[in-house]
C-alpha cells in the first residue's frame, strides 16, 4: 500500500505520522509546495521509527514524480482559518490550490482514491471529483467523522463515561448546518434522548457545530489538527484493511436522501474500492429538513466557484 498525503502542515503531517505509526503503509509519501518542509518532516518522522517501532517508509518531497501509483491520496494542502473567518473564506483561496494538487496527483496515480480534507469540505471534495473525472465512489471528503467525534466527546464529558461506549452520527455538510442526530447517538446502545434532557442535547448539539471555531479561537493561528488527522486516518485505515466500516463522510449523492449534484455527509461504507455504499437511515421530517437546508448551503458555494 502506498499512501501520499498532500499538505505537510498541521493537519497532513500529524496524519501522515498516525499512519506511519499504525504501519497503514510500506511507503508514505509526504508533499507540500514549500521547500524543505516535507524532506524536514518526512525525515524526522522516519527517524522516529527505530523507536516507535514500525516499517513504513516515509518520504517528503516537492516532486509529484515519486508519488506515482499511490493507492490513496490524502489532500490537505491550502490555507486554514484564523479568528473571524468562517470555512466559506478559505473558498477561492483553496479551490486553485485543490485543483492544482489534484491535476498533478492524479496525473501519477490514477488508479488512486482521494480523500479530502481541506476546506470548506464539501466544496473542496467536488473540485477534487471535478478535476480528476474520477468515479464518486475515488472522491471522499473527511468532516462527518470528526464532527462526530466531537459531539462523543462532549456527551461523554457531560455523563462522565467512557468516549469508548459513546456513539453519535453527524450529517450534511461541513458548515454551521451541519446537522447532529441525537436520535442516532448512544450510549452504551441507550438512544441519546432517554439520558438527558432537551435543553442539555441542544447545548451539546450547538458546542458540536461551534467545535471548530472553539479551537480557532483558543490556537489563534490555525485550526484544529489532531480529532482532524485521526479521522482521516481511521478512513484511511477502513480502506487499507477493508474493514467495511460505516463512518459518515461527503459522498456524492444522486438521489440518495433525496438530494441530487452535491457533496454532503451522509453514513457510507468504506472498504477497498472507497466509498462502497451510501447507507440510508429514515430521518424525522425535521432531521430532513436540517439536511435539505445544509446541502443547499453547500450547493450556493459550488455555485460561486469559478474553476
Ligand atoms: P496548515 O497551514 O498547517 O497546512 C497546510 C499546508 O498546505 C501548508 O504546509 C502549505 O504549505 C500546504 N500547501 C499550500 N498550498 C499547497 C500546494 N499548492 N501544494 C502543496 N501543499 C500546499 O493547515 P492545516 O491545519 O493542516 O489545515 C489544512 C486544511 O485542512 C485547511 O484548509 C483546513 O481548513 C482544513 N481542515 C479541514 C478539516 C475537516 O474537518 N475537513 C479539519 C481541519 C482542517
Ligand atoms: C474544523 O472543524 C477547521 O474545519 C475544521 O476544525
Amino acid at each position: 500500500m502506498k499512501i501520499t498525503v498532500i499538505g505537510a502542515g498541521n493537519v497532513g503531517a500529524t496524519a501522515a505520522q498516525r499512519i506511519a505509526e499504525k504501519e497503514l503503509a510500506t511507503e508514505l509519501i509526504l508533499v507540500d509546495v514549500v521547500d524543505g518542509l516535507p524532506q524536514g518532516k518526512g525525515l524526522d518522522m522516519y527517524e522516529s521509527a527505530p523507536v516507535e517501532d514500525f516499517d513504513t517508509k516515509v518520504i517528503g518531497t516537492n516532486s509529484y514524480d515519486v508519488t506515482a501509483g499511490s493507492d490513496i491520496i490524502l489532500i490537505t494542502a491550502g490555507i486554514a482559518r484564523k479568528p473571524g473567518m468562517s470555512r466559506d473564506d478559505l473558498q477561492a483561496t483553496n479551490a486553485n490550490i485543490v485543483k492544482t494538487v489534484t491535476e498533478q496527483a492524479v496525473a501519477q496515480s490514477p488508479q488512486s482514491i482521494l480523500i479530502v480534507v481541506s476546506n470548506p469540505l464539501d466544496v473542496m471534495t467536488y473540485v477534487a471529483m471535478k478535476v480528476s473525472g474520477f468515479e464518486r465512489h475515488r472522491v471522499i471528503g473527511m468532516a462527518g467523522v470528526l464532527d462526530s467525534a466531537r459531539f462523543r466527546s462532549f456527551i461523554a464529558m457531560e455523563m462522565n463515561v467512557s468516549v469508548e461506549d459513546v456513539s453519535a452520527f453527524v450529517l450534511g455538510g461541513h458548515g454551521d448546518s451541519m446537522v447532529p442526530l441525537p436520535r442516532y447517538s448512544t450510549v452504551a446502545g441507550i438512544p441519546l434522548p432517554d439520558l438527558m434532557d432537551q435543553a442539555t442535547i441542544d447545548r451539546l448539539v450547538k458546542r458540536t457545530r461551534d467545535g471548530g471555531i472553539e479551537i480557532v479561537n483558543y490556537l489563534k493561528t490555525g485550526s484544529a489538527y489532531y480529532a482532524p488527522s485521526s479521522s482521516a486516518v481511521q478512513m484511511i485505515e477502513a480502506i487499507v484493511k477493508d474493514k467495511k466500516r460505516i463512518l459518515p463522510c461527503a459522498a456524492w449523492l444522486q438521489g440518495e436522501y433525496n438530494l441530487k449534484d452535491v457533496y454532503c455527509g451522509v453514513p457510507v461504507k468504506l472498504g477497498r474500492k472507497g466509498m462502497e455504499e451510501i447507507i440510508q437511515i429514515k430521518l424525522t421530517p425535521e432531521e430532513q429538513a436540517g439536511l435539505n437546508k445544509s446541502a443547499e448551503d453547500v450547493k450556493a458555494s459550488i455555485a460561486k466557484l469559478k474553476l
